[in-house]
């Protein structure tokens, strides 16, 4: 999608953070941005900030884990602001930065219903108003480097298995999608600057138990940790790298592109298990 201006975009969690970023950047673009956000107060201060700008925005409440919520809001985007051709599946949530030991029931099902099946609800809900202004339609999930590279650096196992998810959902739909030329990427950040660590814990619902989220300080990083290594990003920068990537519709987006070495060291491990499978297939 290469015009953006006067086009629709809806980001979830957009009342914060990375999801703010973009929200800025698209309507720097002049797009009308549907800022969406199980706080409503902060989708209304991101909208109002736009609007502030010159920009056409909409605050939304959603709780991207109700199917119910997410139609509310499909609905509204359809009757204010008359279709659909961004959606940036962003919210997300760090449950809990303790050992895998220490990580609860509850926190492996918080983390999975929000930045796992609250992207794929996301897309069910969104995806028949987008089909409508294909090829004018795109899909942006926001997945983390965390979704890439699992090792070592932050005690965050849940949350990087829901970002491995979101990365090979996001691959996954891109694939089954390009037949419709509707494009997809998958945004995975490094640090950048953001309030994921309250927001996590004040909007976890009370059915995930107990919100007190971290117990465990991050633990000394190896070598390979790009959230470690990485100096942290301010949350508007993220969203005029977003514009340029859907414009090339690229299937990755990186704010940190020194973290490609620790993508390199995790598949070089890959390959040399393969070679090692070689031989071991050639033994038999
Ligand atoms: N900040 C980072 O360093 C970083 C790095 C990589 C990936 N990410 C990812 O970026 C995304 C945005 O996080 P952020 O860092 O900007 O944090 P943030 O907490 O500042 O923003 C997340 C927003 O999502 C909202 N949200 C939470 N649960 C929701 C739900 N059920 N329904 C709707 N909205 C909900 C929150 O209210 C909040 O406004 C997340 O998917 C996160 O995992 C963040």
């Amino acid at each position: 999608m290469q015009d953006l201006a006067g086009k629709v975009a809806f980001v979830s969690g957009g009342g914060s953070g990375i999801g703010r970023g973009i929200a800025l950047g698209l309507a720097a673009e002049s797009m009308v941005v549907a800022v969406a956000d199980i706080r409503l107060e902060g989708a209304q201060a991101v909208a109002a900030e736009i609007i502030e700008r010159g920009g056409h925005a909409l605050a939304i409440r959603v709780d991207v884990t109700s199917l119910e919520s997410l139609e509310l809001a499909a609905k509204r985007v359809a009757a204010e602001a008359g279709g659909l051709n961004l959606l940036c599946a962003n919210a997300g949530v760090l449950a809990r930065m303790a050992s895998n030991d220490d990580h609860t029931v509850e926190d492996w099902e918080y983390t999975l219903s929000v930045n796992v099946l609250g992207i794929m609800k996301t897309i069910r809900v969104f995806l028949p108003l987008l089909r409508q202004s294909a090829p004018d339609a795109h899909i942006v999930n926001t997945a983390s480097l965390g979704g890439l590279v699992a090792t070592g650096g932050l005690p965050i196992s849940a949350y990087v298995a829901s970002k491995y998810a979101c990365v090979g959902y996001s691959e996954f739909l891109r694939g089954e999608l390009a037949a419709e030329e509707i494009g997809v990427s998958v945004l995975c950040p490094g640090v950048v600057e953001s309030d994921l660590m309250n927001t996590s814990s004040r909007n976890r619902p009370e059915g995930f138990g107990r919100s007190a989220a971290f117990e465990g300080a991050a633990t000394p990083g190896d070598v390979d940790s790009p959230a470690v290594a990485d100096t942290s990003m301010p949350a508007e920068e993220v969203g005029p790298i977003v514009v340029e990537a859907i414009r090339a519709n690229r299937p990755y987006i990186f704010t940190h592109p020194h973290a490609r070495q620790a993508v390199e060291k995790r598949f070089q491990r890959i390959f040399d298990d393969f070679e090692f499978a070689a031989q071991a297939v050639g033994k038999t």
